[in-house]
């Protein structure tokens, strides 16, 4: 498949993986992008998963029929991207790998090898010429491990973007992108906001057309909105005014309050509810949600004198990922000491820029009219 006249994809589809990097469910699969840059040198823009070592190689041979590649450039040293480096130097021993230093301390670590024969390291700024194209690096640390860099070429104005406006998902589904690239994105990458802010700022010096990244699709047209969408999600701010029910219950009880919140708020005009039962749900799917709506009511009982166990594991999530700049609401059930919103309010007190509601709903094992006149208060609150 031609991105350019010069430029192939060389990448697999992966729809037999089960969870990507050990936790994210992938219902569409997943990609692992490669790319050939074909001019008077041959550039192999990394490699792929372990598991399609064949597969990238008979592309690579595809692309570039019985020519040998000149560079392979290993923009990220994460599994799913660098598995076949060592697979590839004995297929093509002269070929030269171009990487920062860093990632060749990571080749030493994943192959036994750094590669010193055939090392070309770059760093910011560096440059690299296939002949009418060239290579410009710019570092990305941190985006998403510390040796990542990506590159530019400027015939074609293409960025080689790594994992950056990446997504969940096979090229071979249909499927939107901004619902599995924020997923992604905010799950992967969302903890380093400040270095994609870092990386944005640099890739706005550059005149882009056409972006490559390592997982999902080619982006060719419209790249405002997708550059936009990662400035929103990098800065920490909401994307949608709506709010995000997030609850646990054990019997029912606080469910029950849950739906009496949603239906008020509803009643009243809310555009946006999205509620998410975090023992049920994908917990990346409401942590997403969480992330994506400008406020969040958290609605969970009293567990062992703490927290219910999947709103611990829910709010560590956020706080991991520096959740802040939202509207936060509390509920509590328990039957006879409730402690719940002491300890959310603990594990969040160090978010930055929180603004708490001041109605806290507190449920003594079942809702009562206290509860609903509460609840009632809270959705005015939210709503105003
Ligand atoms: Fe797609 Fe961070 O690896």
């Amino acid at each position: 498949m031609f991105i350019t006249e010069d430029i192939k994809y060389i990448g697999v589809n992966d729809h037999n993986i089960d969870l990507f990097e050990g936790q994210y469910d992938v219902p569409n699969g997943m990609s692992y992008n490669s790319y050939a840059i074909c001019d008077e040198k041959i550039a192999i823009m990394d490699t792929v998963d372990v598991n399609f070592k064949d597969e990238w190689l008979s592309n690579i041979k595809n692309a570039i029929g019985d020519k040998v590649p000149d560079y392979l450039v290993v923009h990220h040293m994460e599994p799913d991207h660098s598995a076949n480096i060592l697979e590839f130097t004995k297929v093509y021993p002269d070929c030269r790998i171009v990487a920062s230093q860093k990632a060749f301390v990571m080749m030493k670590q994943f192959f036994g090898t750094d590669f010193s024969d055939r090392q070309l390291i770059v760093g910011e700024g560096d440059t690299l010429s296939l002949g009418e194209h060239t290579l410009t690096f710019v570092t990305a640390p941190m985006v998403h491990w510390p040796e990542v860099i990506v590159s530019y070429d400027s015939k074609d104005k293409v960025l080689f973007s790594a994992d950056g406006f990446g997504k969940f998902g096979a090229l071979d589904v249909q499927e939107d992108w901004a619902c599995e690239a924020r997923r992604y994105y905010i799950g992967i990458v969302g903890k380093y906001g400040i270095q994609v802010q870092a990386l944005l700022k640099k890739a706005s010096n550059l005149d882009i057309e056409i972006i490559c990244p390592l997982h999902g699709p080619v982006l060719k047209e419209n790249l405002g909105y997708y550059i936009n969408l990662y400035d929103v999600w990098s800065s920490y701010k909401a994307e949608e005014e709506g709010i995000m029910i997030a609850y646990t219950s054990v019997y029912g009880n606080t469910k029950k309050a849950v739906e009496y919140l949603e239906e008020k708020l509803i009643q009243k005009g809310a555009k946006k509810v999205v509620v998410n039962d975090l023992a049920r749900c994908d917990m990346a799917e409401a942590v997403e949600d969480a992330f994506r709506y400008s406020k969040l009511v958290l609605a969970t009982t009293t567990y062992n004198a703490d927290v219910f166990p999947f709103m611990r594991t829910f709010i560590d999530h956020l706080t991991e990922r520096n959740y802040q700049q939202r509207q936060i609401a509390f509920i509590e059930n328990g039957s006879w000491a409730p402690m719940a919103t002491k300890v959310m309010k603990e594990m969040l007190s160090k978010s930055k820029n929180l603004t708490l509601c001041e109605t806290e709903v507190k449920i003594m094992s079942s809702m009562n009219d206290d509860t609903k006149n509460a609840l009632d208060k809270l959705s005015d609150e939210l709503l105003k």
